[in-house]
């Protein structure tokens, strides 16, 4: 863990577990999160970006110690305060407290996220007095103090949340997460509930309170004209796994990973209020409960390669599609005898010719052979080699294209 390092993860993975309800026996679970290594300078602010669903939230959890299921390391390094969390050593009731102090969170909706009985002076204390950093009359003094720092007045700490507007409740919940004087603060979407007009005032009250409290920031946003604006290295998160994390400029401006050219290209700056809307896969089902084997962005990739990661179960899924459409054919006979070889048996040998053909045509760099045999077709595919984060120019991306091992054993030139 380098000096300067607040939070270290090592091949961090988070499952979540599924109950099916009517079969109360069978357990499933949810890959959230998948070999994360990473790493949150001091003072900076690392933005976490990806599609819902992608496992922003849960990084965030992870880091707070909150998850049940995962696997890896985390290492937090705060002032005075070194504490190393594994699978095995879980993190004991005090050091999690520990943590609590020095690193909080901001939700998205500041709605649910304040209770809305309690006054507001006592919701900003809560902390405060939960970790027993003073009593009840410094707590309102340190609570006065904040509630003016969010650009409010101390007549706000008498008002209940319901009646304060969606800006002013957000700002009251960073007041909290000051009041024990974190090091670090994550920010999960904290302005996307909030009116436009609103947003940037929230946006850079964020940012003057980094300066003036010294703080480290993960923020956590859909948005990626925010993460822009906001952020020293932005990580892009796909399925769980790390697309790509470097610099903010330089990802904007010259983006490496395939996924990361996606999201780019798509972003309607200077329009703030972007929403990334899941992309419907034209060519696969995409899962994270079953994520698509090789590299989980394969099904989606515009310049996917033959070792991506294509298997039987998928490849016959889309000659099942073409072959309807372009054959008229209901149903499609296959066989598949593992990940990466299968049989088609066609009603005859004519109907074989033209699957051949239409497999050929549409699939060529999916397959690496297909044979016909009678009405019957063999297939295989390519093996697919996985791909690991591998370090390009001044970042880290995870694609095989950028993986010189693969590329001197593909003889693909560099
Ligand atoms: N408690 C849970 N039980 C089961 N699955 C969960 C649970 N929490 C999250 N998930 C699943 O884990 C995956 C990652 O979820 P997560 O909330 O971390 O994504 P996210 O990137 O924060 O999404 P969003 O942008 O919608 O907030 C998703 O597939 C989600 O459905
Ligand atoms: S490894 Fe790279 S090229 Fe292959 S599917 Fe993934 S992103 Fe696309
Ligand atoms: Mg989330």
């Amino acid at each position: 863990m380098a000096a300067d390092d607040i939070i270290t993860m090592t091949n961090v993975s988070v499952r979540y577990e599924l109950r099916n309800s009517s079969l109360k026996r069978n357990t499933s679970y949810l890959n959230a999160l998948s070999g994360i290594t990473l790493n949150v300078r001091k003072g900076e602010t690392l933005a976490v970006v990806g599609e819902s669903g992608s496992g922003k939230s849960t990084l965030a959890m992870a880091i707070l110690g909150l998850l049940k299921h995962w696997k890896g390391t985390i290492d937090y390094r705060f002032r005075e305060c070194g504490l190393t969390s594994t699978e095995d050593d879980n993190l004991k009731r005090g050091e999690l407290l520990e943590i609590w102090q020095r690193s909080s969170i901001v939700f998205q909706d500041p709605y649910s996220a304040l209770d809305s009985k309690k006054l507001i002076k006592d919701i900003i204390a809560e902390p405060f007095v939960g970790h027993r950093k003073g009593n009840r009359k410094r707590a309102e003094e340190r609570a006065g103090q904040l509630v003016e720092q969010v650009g409010l007045t101390l007549d706000h700490l008498v008002y209940y949340p319901g009646q304060l507007s969606g800006g002013q409740r957000q700002r009251i919940a960073v007041a909290r997460t000051l009041i024990n004087g974190p090091e670090l603060i994550i920010f999960d979407e904290p302005t996307s509930s909030l009116d436009v007009s609103i947003q940037a005032q929230i946006l850079n009250l964020i940012l003057d309170l980094k300066e003036q409290h010294n703080l480290t920031y993960i923020f956590i946003t859909h948005n990626l004209a925010v993460a822009k604006h906001v952020s020293d290295r932005i990580m892009v998160l796909y399925l769980g796994n790390v697309m790509e994390i470097g610099m903010t400029d330089s990802v904007f401006s010259e983006p490496l990973h395939p996924y990361t050219k996606l999201l780019i290209s798509s972003v309607p700056l200077p329009k703030s209020d972007y929403e990334m809307k899941q992309r419907e896969s034209r060519e696969a089902e995409v899962s994270s409960i079953a994520p698509p084997k090789g590299c989980v962005f394969h099904p989606r990739c515009p310049v996917a390669t033959s070792h991506c990661g294509w298997d039987s179960k998928e490849i016959i899924q889309l000659i099942e599609r073409e072959s309807y459409l372009r054959l008229g054919l209901e149903s499609l006979n296959a066989d598949m005898q593992d990940e990466l070889n299968f049989t088609i048996s066609a009603a005859d040998e004519d109907m074989a010719g033209k699957l051949l053909d239409l497999i050929g045509e549409k699939n060529k760099f999916r397959i690496a052979s297909s044979e016909l045999r009678g009405s019957k077709i063999a297939c295989r595919l390519y093996v697919s080699w996985s791909p690991r984060m591998v370090p390009k120019d001044d970042r880290m991306v995870n694609c095989i294209l950028y993986d010189d091992e693969f590329k001197n054993a593909h003889d693909i030139q560099k």
